[in-house]
Protein backbone atom coordinates (compact mmCIF):
# COMPACT_ATOMS: atom_id res chain seq x y z
CA UNK A 1 0.00 0.00 0.00
CA UNK A 2 2.74 2.08 1.02
CA UNK A 3 4.47 1.78 -2.83
CA UNK A 4 0.84 3.05 -4.02
CA UNK A 5 0.61 6.02 -1.95
CA UNK A 6 4.21 6.86 -3.25
CA UNK A 7 3.55 6.68 -6.60
CA UNK A 8 0.33 8.79 -6.29
CA UNK A 9 2.33 11.00 -4.76
CA UNK A 10 5.21 11.42 -7.42
CA UNK A 11 2.51 11.43 -10.23
CA UNK A 12 0.24 13.93 -9.14
CA UNK A 13 -0.31 17.38 -10.63
CA UNK A 14 -1.77 19.01 -7.87
CA UNK A 15 -1.35 18.68 -3.60
CA UNK A 16 -3.87 19.79 -1.42
CA UNK A 17 -2.40 19.99 2.13
CA UNK A 18 -5.43 19.18 4.65
CA UNK A 19 -3.99 19.96 8.27
CA UNK A 20 -5.68 19.75 11.68
CA UNK A 21 -3.75 20.22 15.16
CA UNK A 22 -2.11 16.98 14.69
CA UNK A 23 0.22 18.54 12.57
CA UNK A 24 1.82 20.98 15.19
CA UNK A 25 2.34 17.35 17.45
CA UNK A 26 5.77 16.52 16.27
CA UNK A 27 6.59 20.30 16.62
CA UNK A 28 6.17 19.73 19.96
CA UNK A 29 2.52 21.40 20.45
CA UNK A 30 0.09 19.92 22.13
CA UNK A 31 -3.71 18.41 20.47
CA UNK A 32 -6.80 18.82 22.23
CA UNK A 33 -8.08 15.17 21.95
CA UNK A 34 -10.44 14.87 24.28
CA UNK A 35 -10.85 16.51 27.74
CA UNK A 36 -7.86 14.38 28.95
CA UNK A 37 -5.69 16.37 26.13
CA UNK A 38 -6.82 19.19 26.66
CA UNK A 39 -6.46 19.33 30.68
CA UNK A 40 -3.01 17.74 29.99
CA UNK A 41 -2.33 20.83 27.85
CA UNK A 42 -3.97 23.50 30.41
CA UNK A 43 -3.45 22.18 34.11
CA UNK A 44 -5.00 25.53 35.44
CA UNK A 45 -8.15 25.06 33.56
CA UNK A 46 -8.69 21.09 34.44
CA UNK A 47 -8.59 22.76 38.22
CA UNK A 48 -11.53 24.85 37.20
CA UNK A 49 -13.33 22.44 35.08
CA UNK A 50 -13.24 24.32 32.13
CA UNK A 51 -13.02 22.02 28.84
CA UNK A 52 -11.57 23.24 25.23
CA UNK A 53 -15.51 24.28 24.13
CA UNK A 54 -16.09 25.59 26.86
CA UNK A 55 -12.88 27.88 26.86
CA UNK A 56 -13.02 28.43 23.36
CA UNK A 57 -15.75 31.11 23.80
CA UNK A 58 -15.94 34.71 23.11
CA UNK A 59 -18.15 35.24 26.33
CA UNK A 60 -14.80 35.15 27.97
CA UNK A 61 -14.06 38.30 26.68
CA UNK A 62 -16.13 40.04 27.82
CA UNK A 63 -16.85 38.55 31.21
CA UNK A 64 -13.34 38.06 32.42
CA UNK A 65 -10.91 38.85 29.62
CA UNK A 66 -7.95 38.57 31.82
CA UNK A 67 -8.77 34.67 31.73
CA UNK A 68 -9.82 34.57 28.03
CA UNK A 69 -6.55 35.94 27.09
CA UNK A 70 -5.13 33.82 29.58
CA UNK A 71 -5.61 30.87 27.27
CA UNK A 72 -4.97 32.69 24.15
CA UNK A 73 -2.50 35.12 25.34
CA UNK A 74 -0.05 31.73 26.27
CA UNK A 75 -0.98 29.82 22.83
CA UNK A 76 -0.16 33.28 20.86
CA UNK A 77 3.32 32.54 22.41
CA UNK A 78 3.91 29.03 22.10
CA UNK A 79 3.00 29.39 18.67
CA UNK A 80 5.52 32.43 18.04
CA UNK A 81 8.17 30.48 19.35
CA UNK A 82 7.48 26.91 17.85
CA UNK A 83 9.39 25.92 14.67
CA UNK A 84 7.78 23.46 12.34
CA UNK A 85 8.85 20.24 11.89
CA UNK A 86 11.07 18.70 9.05
CA UNK A 87 7.94 17.32 7.84
CA UNK A 88 6.88 21.17 6.61
CA UNK A 89 9.95 21.41 5.19
CA UNK A 90 9.29 18.35 3.25
CA UNK A 91 5.74 19.38 1.89
CA UNK A 92 7.20 22.72 0.94
CA UNK A 93 9.91 21.15 -1.51
CA UNK A 94 7.15 18.45 -2.80
CA UNK A 95 5.18 21.96 -3.38
CA UNK A 96 8.02 23.44 -5.42
CA UNK A 97 8.18 19.95 -7.67
CA UNK A 98 5.01 20.76 -8.57
CA UNK A 99 5.45 24.09 -9.86
CA UNK A 100 3.82 25.49 -6.66
CA UNK A 101 0.90 23.94 -7.54
CA UNK A 102 -0.65 23.72 -4.12
CA UNK A 103 -2.82 24.78 -1.40
CA UNK A 104 -3.52 24.29 2.62
CA UNK A 105 -6.92 23.75 4.23
CA UNK A 106 -6.10 24.04 7.78
CA UNK A 107 -8.32 24.45 11.35
CA UNK A 108 -4.82 25.45 12.89
CA UNK A 109 -5.05 28.59 13.87
CA UNK A 110 -1.28 28.63 14.92
CA UNK A 111 0.36 30.42 11.45
CA UNK A 112 2.71 27.27 11.63
CA UNK A 113 2.43 26.87 7.63
CA UNK A 114 3.09 30.45 6.88
CA UNK A 115 6.31 30.12 9.35
CA UNK A 116 7.28 27.29 7.54
CA UNK A 117 7.43 29.50 4.09
CA UNK A 118 4.20 28.63 2.50
CA UNK A 119 2.58 31.37 0.69
CA UNK A 120 0.04 33.35 2.76
CA UNK A 121 -2.09 33.39 -1.06
CA UNK A 122 -2.03 29.89 -0.64
CA UNK A 123 -3.73 28.70 2.92
CA UNK A 124 -7.24 28.90 3.79
CA UNK A 125 -7.16 29.27 7.52
CA UNK A 126 -10.58 28.21 8.19
CA UNK A 127 -10.95 28.81 11.78
CA UNK A 128 -8.92 31.91 11.56
CA UNK A 129 -5.63 33.12 12.93
CA UNK A 130 -4.27 33.61 16.40
CA UNK A 131 -1.95 36.11 15.14
CA UNK A 132 -4.77 39.12 13.66
CA UNK A 133 -6.95 40.93 16.27
CA UNK A 134 -10.46 42.04 15.77
CA UNK A 135 -13.27 44.38 17.77
CA UNK A 136 -15.07 42.08 20.56
CA UNK A 137 -17.68 44.39 19.47
CA UNK A 138 -16.57 45.03 16.01
CA UNK A 139 -16.98 48.74 16.33
CA UNK A 140 -14.74 48.37 12.86
CA UNK A 141 -14.86 45.44 10.35
CA UNK A 142 -10.68 45.68 10.29
CA UNK A 143 -8.76 42.84 11.07
CA UNK A 144 -5.68 44.05 11.86
CA UNK A 145 -2.03 41.62 12.84
CA UNK A 146 -1.42 41.30 16.75
CA UNK A 147 1.97 42.28 16.94
CA UNK A 148 1.58 42.66 21.10
CA UNK A 149 3.11 40.88 23.51
CA UNK A 150 0.46 39.38 25.72
CA UNK A 151 1.78 38.40 29.44
CA UNK A 152 0.39 35.56 30.90
CA UNK A 153 1.09 34.97 34.71
CA UNK A 154 0.67 31.05 33.88
CA UNK A 155 0.34 30.38 37.84
CA UNK A 156 -2.57 32.39 38.35
CA UNK A 157 -3.70 31.48 34.45
CA UNK A 158 -4.45 35.05 34.16
CA UNK A 159 -3.32 37.75 31.74
CA UNK A 160 -1.30 40.72 33.08
CA UNK A 161 -1.44 42.73 29.79
CA UNK A 162 -3.95 42.11 26.51
CA UNK A 163 -4.50 43.85 23.58
CA UNK A 164 -7.62 46.60 23.03
CA UNK A 165 -9.39 47.89 20.12
CA UNK A 166 -6.91 50.36 18.16
CA UNK A 167 -10.72 52.49 17.51
CA UNK A 168 -12.83 52.03 20.41
CA UNK A 169 -10.34 50.81 23.20
CA UNK A 170 -12.30 48.29 24.60
CA UNK A 171 -11.11 44.43 24.38
CA UNK A 172 -9.82 43.65 21.33
CA UNK A 173 -10.26 39.32 20.84
CA UNK A 174 -8.21 36.63 18.68
CA UNK A 175 -9.61 36.90 14.98
CA UNK A 176 -10.47 33.06 15.25
CA UNK A 177 -13.69 31.50 15.02
CA UNK A 178 -14.89 29.82 18.85
CA UNK A 179 -18.17 28.11 19.93
CA UNK A 180 -21.11 30.06 20.18
CA UNK A 181 -19.00 32.38 17.93
CA UNK A 182 -21.40 35.39 16.49
CA UNK A 183 -19.21 38.00 16.59
CA UNK A 184 -16.16 36.63 14.35
CA UNK A 185 -15.29 38.51 11.48
CA UNK A 186 -15.08 36.35 8.73
CA UNK A 187 -13.30 39.08 6.22
CA UNK A 188 -9.82 37.34 6.17
CA UNK A 189 -11.10 33.79 5.88
CA UNK A 190 -13.69 34.15 3.12
CA UNK A 191 -10.77 35.97 1.09
CA UNK A 192 -8.80 32.74 1.74
CA UNK A 193 -11.75 31.10 0.98
CA UNK A 194 -12.21 32.35 -2.23
CA UNK A 195 -9.02 32.10 -3.43
CA UNK A 196 -8.87 28.10 -2.58
CA UNK A 197 -12.73 27.85 -4.25
CA UNK A 198 -10.68 29.33 -7.42
CA UNK A 199 -7.95 27.07 -7.23
CA UNK A 200 -9.87 23.85 -6.72
CA UNK A 201 -12.01 25.01 -9.69
CA UNK A 202 -8.62 25.11 -11.86
CA UNK A 203 -7.05 22.04 -11.31
CA UNK A 204 -10.75 20.14 -10.77
CA UNK A 205 -9.40 17.37 -13.78
CA UNK A 206 -6.23 17.25 -12.57
CA UNK A 207 -4.45 14.30 -10.47
CA UNK A 208 -4.63 16.01 -6.91
CA UNK A 209 -3.43 14.37 -3.62
CA UNK A 210 -4.98 15.39 -0.63
CA UNK A 211 -2.69 14.91 1.90
CA UNK A 212 -4.06 15.02 5.29
CA UNK A 213 -2.34 15.26 8.60
CA UNK A 214 -3.50 15.04 12.03
CA UNK A 215 -7.18 16.20 11.84
CA UNK A 216 -9.25 15.11 14.23
CA UNK A 217 -12.87 13.67 14.61
CA UNK A 218 -14.36 15.33 17.26
CA UNK A 219 -14.57 18.83 14.78
CA UNK A 220 -14.32 17.04 11.54
CA UNK A 221 -14.61 19.78 9.33
CA UNK A 222 -11.19 18.87 7.68
CA UNK A 223 -11.92 15.22 7.28
CA UNK A 224 -14.90 16.01 5.64
CA UNK A 225 -13.62 18.26 2.84
CA UNK A 226 -10.77 16.01 2.16
CA UNK A 227 -13.89 12.90 1.92
CA UNK A 228 -15.96 15.31 -0.21
CA UNK A 229 -13.47 16.23 -2.80
CA UNK A 230 -12.20 12.78 -2.90
CA UNK A 231 -16.00 11.64 -3.64
CA UNK A 232 -16.44 14.12 -6.24
CA UNK A 233 -13.32 14.75 -8.45
CA UNK A 234 -12.07 12.64 -10.77
CA UNK A 235 -8.70 12.26 -10.23
CA UNK A 236 -8.65 13.18 -6.70
CA UNK A 237 -7.11 10.56 -3.95
CA UNK A 238 -7.15 11.10 -0.07
CA UNK A 239 -4.09 10.12 1.97
CA UNK A 240 -4.69 10.25 5.43
CA UNK A 241 -2.18 10.23 8.10
CA UNK A 242 -3.15 10.45 11.70
CA UNK A 243 -1.94 7.75 13.96
CA UNK A 244 -4.84 7.27 16.38
CA UNK A 245 -7.78 8.31 14.26
CA UNK A 246 -6.74 6.52 10.93
CA UNK A 247 -9.79 5.33 9.85
CA UNK A 248 -11.70 5.86 6.37
CA UNK A 249 -13.63 4.72 3.80
CA UNK A 250 -11.67 2.41 1.48
CA UNK A 251 -13.05 3.83 -1.69
CA UNK A 252 -11.52 7.41 -0.81
CA UNK A 253 -8.30 6.59 -0.39
CA UNK A 254 -5.58 5.27 1.83
CA UNK A 255 -4.95 5.71 5.17
CA UNK A 256 -1.73 6.06 7.62
CA UNK A 257 -1.52 5.08 11.10
CA UNK A 258 1.86 7.21 11.74
CA UNK A 259 2.50 10.57 13.11
CA UNK A 260 2.79 13.37 10.96
CA UNK A 261 6.55 13.81 10.39
CA UNK A 262 6.78 9.56 9.85
CA UNK A 263 4.22 9.27 7.18
CA UNK A 264 5.50 12.63 5.27
CA UNK A 265 8.89 11.42 5.47
CA UNK A 266 7.29 7.96 4.16
CA UNK A 267 5.05 9.11 1.49
CA UNK A 268 7.50 11.06 -0.54
CA UNK A 269 10.37 8.50 -0.67
CA UNK A 270 10.33 8.35 -4.39
CA UNK A 271 9.31 11.94 -5.18
CA UNK A 272 12.21 13.90 -3.71
N1 LIG B 1 -2.36 24.28 16.58
C1 LIG B 1 -3.60 24.79 16.48
O1 LIG B 1 -3.82 25.76 15.79
C2 LIG B 1 -4.71 24.12 17.25
C3 LIG B 1 -4.41 23.22 18.26
C4 LIG B 1 -5.48 22.61 18.93
C5 LIG B 1 -6.77 22.90 18.57
N2 LIG B 1 -7.02 23.78 17.57
C6 LIG B 1 -8.44 24.06 17.19
O2 LIG B 1 -9.23 23.10 17.82
C7 LIG B 1 -9.94 22.28 16.91
C8 LIG B 1 -9.29 20.90 17.02
O3 LIG B 1 -9.53 20.05 15.99
P1 LIG B 1 -8.39 19.14 15.38
O4 LIG B 1 -9.06 18.01 14.69
O5 LIG B 1 -7.45 19.95 14.62
O6 LIG B 1 -7.56 18.60 16.63
P2 LIG B 1 -7.83 17.45 17.69
O7 LIG B 1 -6.97 17.85 18.85
O8 LIG B 1 -9.26 17.18 17.92
O9 LIG B 1 -7.23 16.14 16.98
C9 LIG B 1 -5.89 16.01 16.70
C10 LIG B 1 -5.66 14.81 15.80
O10 LIG B 1 -4.26 14.69 15.62
C11 LIG B 1 -3.90 13.33 15.72
N3 LIG B 1 -2.49 13.25 16.13
C12 LIG B 1 -1.97 13.07 17.37
N4 LIG B 1 -0.63 13.01 17.33
C13 LIG B 1 -0.28 13.18 16.04
C14 LIG B 1 0.97 13.21 15.34
N5 LIG B 1 2.13 13.07 15.99
N6 LIG B 1 0.93 13.39 14.01
C15 LIG B 1 -0.24 13.52 13.34
N7 LIG B 1 -1.44 13.48 13.94
C16 LIG B 1 -1.46 13.32 15.27
C17 LIG B 1 -4.88 12.74 16.70
O11 LIG B 1 -5.03 11.33 16.49
C18 LIG B 1 -6.17 13.50 16.37
O12 LIG B 1 -6.91 12.82 15.39
C19 LIG B 1 -9.82 22.94 15.57
O13 LIG B 1 -11.01 23.58 15.34
C20 LIG B 1 -8.69 23.96 15.71
O14 LIG B 1 -9.07 25.22 15.22
C21 LIG B 1 -6.02 24.40 16.91
ZN1 LIG C 1 -13.59 48.51 18.71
Amino acid sequence: MLHTIQEIVKNCEALLISAGAGMGVDSGLPDFRGNEGFWRAYPPLAKLGISFSQMANPEWFAKDPSLAWAFYGHRLELYRNTTPHKGFHIIRNLAKSKNDNYFIFTSNVDGQFQKAGFDEERIYEIHGSIHYLQCLHNCTDEIWPNKEDVEVDMKRFRAVRYPHCKYCGQVARPNILMFNDWGWNPKRATKQEQRYNKWLKANRNKKIAIIEIGAGTAIPTVRLEGERLAAKLPKATLIRINPREPQMDENLGYALAMGGLEGIEAITKNSL
